[in-house]
């Protein structure tokens, strides 16, 4: 008889945290096409999440200790991604991950270990994160992503109605397909290989907002604009439109403090075999949400 030795990680459970975000479900769209681990997911709504039935679904909120509980049995590797601008309740959410699973997935920014990293919320909330988990006995694969380009579907309100994309102008980066993202989440999760390691995920070239404009403009077939609004000007809107304090700080740390990024990575092409994509082909692919 001849026994075959895998060295795929064992098919136990995978939890997804974050499902039904942007990123989420390409996700989840990417391990059901694998097809190799059942899968559930943590959704604060089954009826809104609309995943397919093959799906485990557990409905509660990631800080509801009975809920992420539930979504934990059977489970060997999560998927987390951490929807929250404060650590509050990290330490408890990862005491719950400890308990039942082995190994763990985390969707980190490429602002970890930058010269910025101290001066952006968000990128410091990150940094934080790491550290908690590299504490726990879990073993970790990170995944440091730059700029995702479904941020930029926040726009679509102001495509439609204007034509003019208004913002603070935010340093250029290398924005990522949240494609590529999924593709190398999958292949991470699915694959042992890659327990410990941390990856910096990037697209294939650095390209500013207004750029980013130009090319939904492209693939709309008609003239956008981008109109940089000055960083207190954006303050005093957010404040007024009643954001809290914190949120704006982080939201507006992107063009007070970032600089033009110079990272570029093949981690995509290195995991996937595929070039990571385009934000032109991003958009293109996607220019419907803008019409
Ligand atoms: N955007 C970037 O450029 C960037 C760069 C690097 C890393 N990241 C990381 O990537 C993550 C995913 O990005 P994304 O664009 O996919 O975000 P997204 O579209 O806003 O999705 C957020 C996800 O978190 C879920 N969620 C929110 N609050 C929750 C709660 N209390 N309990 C359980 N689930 C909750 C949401 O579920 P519901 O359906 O219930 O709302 C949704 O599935 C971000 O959280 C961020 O940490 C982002």
């Amino acid at each position: 008889m001849i026994i075959e030795v895998s060295e795929k990680a064992s098919a136990g459970v995978i939890l997804v945290i974050g499902a039904t975000g942007k990123v989420g479900r390409q996700v989840m769209d990417r391990l059901m096409s694998l097809g190799t681990h059942p899968l559930r997911a943590l959704v604060r709504s089954r009826e809104q999440a609309k995943l397919p039935a093959s799906v485990d679904i557990v409905e509660g909120s990631l800080t509801d200790q009975a809920a992420l509980a539930a979504a934990l049995v059977d489970v060997d590797t999560v998927l987390l991604m951490w929807p929250f601008l404060t650590l509050d309740d990290a330490s408890a959410v990862l005491d719950s991950i400890e308990q039942r699973a082995r190994r763990i997935v985390y969707l980190s920014s490429v602002g970890v270990g930058s010269a910025e990293e101290l001066d952006d919320p968000i990128f410091a909330m990150h940094a934080a994160m790491e550290r908690l988990i590299a504490r726990t006995s879990l073993t970790p694969t990170i995944l440091r992503s730059d700029t995702i380009a479904s941020n930029t579907l926040g726009w679509a309100e102001q495509i439609r109605a204007t034509g003019v994309v208004r913002g603070p102008l935010t340093a250029p980066t290398a924005v990522v397909d949240p494609r590529d993202l999924a593709a190398v989440a999958a292949t991470v999760l699915t694959d042992d290989a890659h327990a410990g390691r941390t990856y910096l995920l990037t697209g294939p070239r650095v390209i500013s907002r207004p750029d980013q404009v130009d090319a939904i403009a492209a693939a709309l077939g008609r003239p956008l604009r981008f109109e940089e609004v000055a960083v207190d000007d954006a303050r005093r809107q957010l404040l007024d439109d009643g954001r809290p304090p914190a949120l704006v700080d982080a939201l507006l740390a992107a063009a007070e403090k970032r600089s033009r990024s110079t990272l570029l990575t093949s981690t995509v092409e290195d995991l996937t075999g595929r070039p990571a994509s385009s934000f032109e082909q991003w958009a293109t692919d996607h220019a419907a949400a803008f019409r």
